[in-house]
């Protein structure tokens, strides 16, 4: 049992499967395109909606520091992913990275757990765009009725009918192809830089010394609620849960994560990447160095304009700009918002059913899957069919439900990732790499513990939906993944004898 669950593929073996003509996916995107598209991805949902929230109930002006503490274990993850990325370059990310150094049950319990949380991140963001959306629309005088407005705001039935719609266009944007959608990316990315840029420059001009006191606002008890919603750490710890305080600010840095969430989507594209040897290290690290600069700015300048207690949570940064009294600011800041939150939302969408389509050429799911279409070369069936059951959950989901699942999720991503570099330097240390993680195995044990200890300030509730989907990854992997595989097609021959045919050597 242990020999077939633990089966790695091949390092030479998955970038051979990238060759097979029927599978194989176009080599168009450049260091530039990557970086371009990681800074699509990054800023979105978590700085424009996220900071408010998390300013206001866990950190207070010291939000700032949990975007520095998050922004840390994601920079230790990039080192991580940067090598695996520039070694590994097949469609899949941490999934195919896993499948290499770890053995495949462990790589299909990352592939499942990354399509579920990227498909639900990217319902999350699908419904925060939305109510940006409809906040632009109200301002024109036109008001969508409360039943096609999303769960939230409906009495009884409601489907948030612009999400749904958002989500459905993009997907067919996807199926059309890969350089289409990296062109509108670009004008798209620029449009929200600049949006991003003019908080903070022309946010910087109404700042008051006085909204920073206190920088870190002394721990408080928490409000009375389900103890399930606490942070797993101080339900261990056996204390009274809290908030604000130095815990507070890893609180806040837990969930602010979800800003950070996109670099290693990037690693997702490194198939189709001309040169993936030189350009995916660039592109990772380079979009989280912009990301993480521009996010430390921004809630400064945010905190110093409007007294963190009194920071919306639905649009924080727009309305820090109606308090001061500055209306056409707002205005702007809700526009480049909708076009921002646009391009996250594709290129989730498009790391998801790439990881999807890994997993198929593989065989863990129907092969039926990883066939590209013929003329636009691009894995439509996985693309359409999670395209329209993304709608679905978006049209009926709310917001907060799933954010901090979403979180979780991918920091579980992190850790297999950074445990994967120090085992396949040991099992294959004779292939190149590009890019090599400094101080081996220092840096991803430190990532492994950082990764972890943002993972156990999430709430206890977190833990145990993720618990569930994973229970429900292994009955899937099982009943079909394992008998299906194709790498266990190709050890067949092999499996009389003492060891795996295709593993490492
Ligand atoms: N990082 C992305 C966001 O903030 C997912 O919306």
């Amino acid at each position: 049992m242990s020999r077939t669950v633990f089966r790695t593929k091949n390092v030479e073996q998955s970038i051979r499967d990238t060759e097979e003509p029927e599978h194989a996916l176009k080599k168009s995107l450049s260091a530039l395109d990557l970086t371009v598209f990681g800074v699509g991805v990054i800023i979105g949902t978590g700085i424009f909606v996220l900071t408010g929230k998390v300013a206001k109930e866990n950190a207070g002006p010291a939000v700032s520091l949990s975007f520095v503490v998050a922004g840390v274990v994601c920079g230790l993850a990039a080192l991580c992913y940067a090598e695996f990325a520039s070694t590994v370059p097949v469609a899949g990310s941490a999934y195919t990275f896993s499948y290499a150094s770890l053995g495949e049950l462990p790589a299909w319990i990352i592939g499942w757990d990354l399509v579920l949380e990227f498909a639900l991140g990217t319902a999350v963001v699908a419904v925060g765009w939305s109510g940006y959306m409809r906040s632009l629309l109200d301002n024109w005088g036109w008001h969508l009725p409360g039943y096609l407005s999303g769960r939230d705001g409906a009495h009884g039935f409601g489907f948030d009918i612009l999400a749904a719609a958002l989500i459905l266009v993009l997907t067919a944007i996807l199926v059309i192809g890969m350089k289409l959608s990296a062109r509108v990316t670009e004008v798209v990315v620029a449009i929200k830089v600049a949006v991003v840029l003019i908080v903070i420059v022309a946010g910087a001009f109404f700042v008051k010394g006085s909204n920073y006191e206190p920088f870190v606002p002394e721990s408080a008890p928490a409000p009375a609620a389900s103890s399930l919603k606490a942070p797993l750490v101080q339900l261990m710890s056996g204390f009274t849960p809290s908030n604000f305080g130095v815990m507070g600010i890893f609180t806040a840095a837990s969930v602010v994560f979800f800003a950070f969430i996109g670099f290693d989507v990037v690693a997702t594209a490194a198939e189709e990447t001309r040169n993936p040897q030189r350009d995916m290290p660039r592109g990772i690290l380079g979009s989280l160095f912009v990301c993480t600069a521009l996010y430390v700015a921004v809630s400064i300048v945010v905190t110093g304009m409007q007294h963190y207690s009194k920071l919306s949570v639905d649009a924080p940064l727009a309305d820090a700009f109606k308090a001061t009294g500055h209306p056409w600011y707002a205005g702007a800041i809700s526009f480049g918002a909708v076009i921002g939150l646009t391009t996250v939302c594709m290129i989730l969408l498009l790391g998801q059913t790439r990881v999807f389509f890994a997993m198929s050429r593989d065989g863990l799911l129907p092969r039926f899957f990883s066939v590209v279409h013929p003329r636009f070369r691009t894995p439509h069936r996985p693309t359409i069919l999670l395209g329209v059951l993304i709608a679905i959950i978006a049209g009926f989901t709310s917001l907060s439900e799933l954010a901090e699942l979403v979180n979780i999720g991918t920091l579980f991503a992190f850790i297999v990732v950074a445990l994967g570099v120090i085992i396949l330097r040991r099992t294959r240390p004779d292939l190149p790499r590009a890019f090599r993680t400094p101080w081996v195995p220092f840096v991803p044990i430190v990532s492994v513990l950082a990764t972890f200890w943002l993972m156990l300030n999430l709430p206890a509730e977190t833990w145990l939906r993720f618990a569930v989907w994973m229970i429900i990854g292994f009955i899937v992997y099982f009943m079909y993944g394992r008998t299906h595989s194709r790498l266990a097609e190709r050890q067949q021959p092999a499996t009389t004898g003492d060891r795996p045919a295709d593993g490492p050597r």
